[in-house]
């Protein structure tokens, strides 16, 4: 036993030494303090009291401002969560114990004993008290055609497709892979597998065949709910077509049910069913299952190191719960408000704040089908104008994009709606957070940069809510949400105490938002989050904390790289390149990007008999890319090598590769356990030949 426990705390040191030599931490100069702004809600106003701000105060002692607030939400958490969770949840059974997490064993489990029904809490309750309030606006791809849809109707919609579900074999406990672009059926899609206890399974709607047949397998998903076609930036996607590929590999599949977008006609088999004509077939009331709070909800597929995806999965009463509390608190969302992020629903963002974090509140949510740019650069603004949207969360690599356009594409329309601005998904950097707050908001709205995970559930560390007039600083994402604790580690796992100090960002005791497990494969939760830092959930990323105790990210540490704020793993897109029979070797890496943020960046090596021309492997490379992972995930540059850098136990030396690829050969640190230090200056040359043949094409 004695002997086991050594080798794990040998193996966490290796580990967490190979994560700190990932990245050198806050290399950028100390932030700059630039606004100070003191408007949300509760700071701007006179009238402000503690039991209006949250009326569950009152039922906690002692409790008058912000701070005694927070201090509770971290000291008695399960006070803190136990009281709102009965207020602000609906339960079919109330719940006997509030927290029985242990994060030394990676045990969570929140109000066990509890039960409900999710569906229930986003639709029913708002349906039964204001049924023609706005639940849905599907702003379309084509402009100015939006569509509104009431709680009522939104309830009919879910229910019916409940039933059909439930009329082709699917019960409590089945996967369900959704395959569509945000629309109100899509999101009656994910709430009528909650109505039924099926688990839902969005994958987003631009990966690739190879991807979703993948993720299809490894959840085990009985059936598919997809469109015909999907419209986006006025081209047209072949949703149906990718779904009919994946499913050649997927015997498990049953049925797939196919709604309609465009009026193109698909081919349709005998397991197709058209969504739409079912729905009408069926009755607009299906009585909800009642679920056990620990039941999953959903799982929702990430990039971790290595090369397979992870089955994120949540369950319901404690997701639901932290996904309306901080859609409530960190937006300052109130009732009439329209709420617009414009995050596609293939992402935990569109899970938690286009779908369950507003709908659980009644509130009132866009779905954002377009792009930042159709059919001009104003389009988020122009939208903006016309729903009167008061809350935009969007990611700061459309935002990057659209500052290249000018100022005059967001000022010709009329933003005086815009109350907060949120930012997530990557780094803020100081430019774009300017022009966010400068332009956009003209100085007048709350900009939030938000950090989370899918991991995460919702939001933890955001400038808002805080207590009364405290500032923010921009590009920043300061301050941890009611409930979290972060902490930061040094070398040797031991936690950093004090302030100006930087590490690896973990997070100190549990949540009701945080993940339960990854499907299928719990020791790999385990490895992936608790292991490294005994007794923390480590996030995976860096952070520093300045001298005012604000949290600063400074980017992953490991072998996880974000395009576009969308996470990939290197190790997937090496695994495909791998795949091609003339390639030996692949190694992946991510390097900055203007707008982008980050992009991969390979380098292979050819097998010596290779007859073919370089550049028809290369191209061959990317559509293997195209076709296993995803567009998004196919290298900007793939320079060939004879041979890569490795340490003499074999392993590729990535970290060196970094930095020729960014060009920084003057340091290329330390190079001891390098095999053969002759190869960086091979791999260099090769590089500088690649960059003489891309400037002169
Ligand atoms: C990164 C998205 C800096 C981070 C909600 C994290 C951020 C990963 C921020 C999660 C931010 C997200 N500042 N980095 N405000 N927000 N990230 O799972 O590296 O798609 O670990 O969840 O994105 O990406 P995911």
């Amino acid at each position: 036993m004695a002997a086991k426990g050594k080798q794990g705390t040998l193996l966490q040191a290796i580990c967490r030494n190979y994560l700190f030599s990932k990245r050198i931490y806050y290399k950028q100069s100390p932030v700059k303090k630039l606004y100070v702004q003191t408007r949300l809600g509760h700071s701007s106003t006179s009238s402000w009291s503690i039991n209006s701000y949250m009326p569950e105060a009152s039922a906690f002692h002692g409790i008058r401002c912000f701070k005694d607030l927070h201090n509770l939400s971290v000291l008695d958490p399960d006070t803190f969560w136990g009281v709102l969770a009965k207020a602000r949840l609906e339960w079919s059974k109330p719940f006997d114990a509030v927290n029985e997490s242990d994060f030394k064993s990676g045990t969570i489990k929140w109000f066990q004993g509890g039960q409900l029904n999710v569906s229930v809490n986003c639709v029913d309750r708002h349906a039964l008290l204001s049924p023609e309030r706005v639940a849905l606006i599907w702003e379309r791809d084509e402009p100015g055609t939006e569509v509104k849809v009431t709680y009522r109707k939104l309830l009919e919609m879910t229910c019916r497709l409940a039933n059909v579900l439930k009329r082709h074999g699917i019960k409590k406990g089945d996967r369900v892979a959704i395959y569509m672009p945000v629309s109100p059926v899509a999101v009656a899609a994910m709430l009528a597998c909650t109505r039924i206890g099926a688990v839902h399974t969005v994958v987003f709607a631009g990966f690739s065949a190879d991807s979703l047949s993948g993720r299809i397998l490894d959840g085990e998903c009985n059936a598919i709910i997809t469109c015909n076609q999907g419209i986006r930036g006025g081209r047209l996607v072949e949703l149906k077509k990718t779904v009919d590929e994946a499913v050649k590999n997927c015997p498990m599949v049953k049925c797939v049910f196919v709604a309609h977008r465009t009026e193109n006609k698909v081919p349709m088999s005998d397991m197709d069913i058209p969504l739409e004509e079912a729905m009408a077939k069926e009755e607009a009331v299906c009585p909800p299952e009642i679920m056990e709070s620990e039941d999953m909800l959903f799982m929702l597929y990430t990039s971790g190191s290595t090369g397979k995806p992870k089955g994120i999965v949540h369950t319901q009463a404690g997701y639901l719960l932290y996904a309306g509390l901080t859609h409530k608190y960190v937006f300052d969302y109130h009732q009439g408000d329209v709420f617009g992020c414009v995050a596609d629903i293939g992402w935990i963002t569109g899970h938690s704040y286009v779908v369950y974090g507003p709908l659980c509140n009644g509130g009132t949510t866009v779905l954002f089908e377009s792009t930042p740019t159709y059919p001009n650069p104003g389009r988020y603004w122009e939208t903006v104008q016309r729903l009167r949207i008061n809350q935009f969360y969007g990611a700061p690599t459309a935002f990057r994009l659209l500052m290249k356009y000018g100022d005059d594409w967001v000022k010709r329309y009329d933003r005086s709606s815009l109350k907060t601005l949120g930012s997530v998904g990557e780094p803020i950097h100081h430019e774009a957070w300017e022009w966010y707050y400068g332009v956009v908001g003209d100085g007048k709205c709350t900009v939030l940069d938000t950090w989370w995970q899918t991991e995460t559930g919702g939001i933890c560390i955001t400038p808002r809510p805080s207590e009364e007039g405290a500032e923010i600083v921009p590009a920043i994402a300061m301050r941890p949400f009611f409930g979290i604790v972060p902490a930061l580690m040094d070398e040797n796992g031991k936690e950093l105490k004090g302030q100006n100090v930087a590490g690896a960002l973990c997070i100190k005791q549990p949540w009701p938002g945080i993940a339960r497990t990854l499907y299928g494969d719990h020791q790999r939760f385990l490895d992936s989050y608790f292991r490294t830092y005994p007794g923390y959930y480590f996030t995976g990323d860096g952070a520093h904390r300045s001298i005012e105790g604000y949290y600063q990210l400074t980017g992953r540490m490991d072998d996880v790289i974000n395009i576009s704020g969308h996470r990939l793993g290197t190790a997937e897109v090496e695994d495909a390149m791998d795949e091609h029979p003339d390639v030996p070797e692949a190694a992946v890496i991510g390097i900055p990007h203007d707008i982008k943020g980050e992009v991969p960046f390979a380098f292979v090596v050819l097998k010596d008999d290779v007859s073919r021309a370089e550049k028809v492997v290369v191209e061959e490379l990317k559509s293997m890319v195209t076709s296993k992972i995803a567009k998004y995930a196919v290298p900007d540059h793939i320079v060939v090598v004879k041979r890569l850098p490795k340490t003499r136990s074999g392993k590729i030396m990535r970290r060196v590769l970094r930095k020729i690829a960014t060009n920084e050969t003057s340091d290329l640190g330390d190079l001891t356990t390098m095999d053969d230090p002759e190869i960086i200056t091979e791999v260099i040359e090769y590089y500088e030949k690649y960059k003489q043949q891309k400037s002169s094409a």
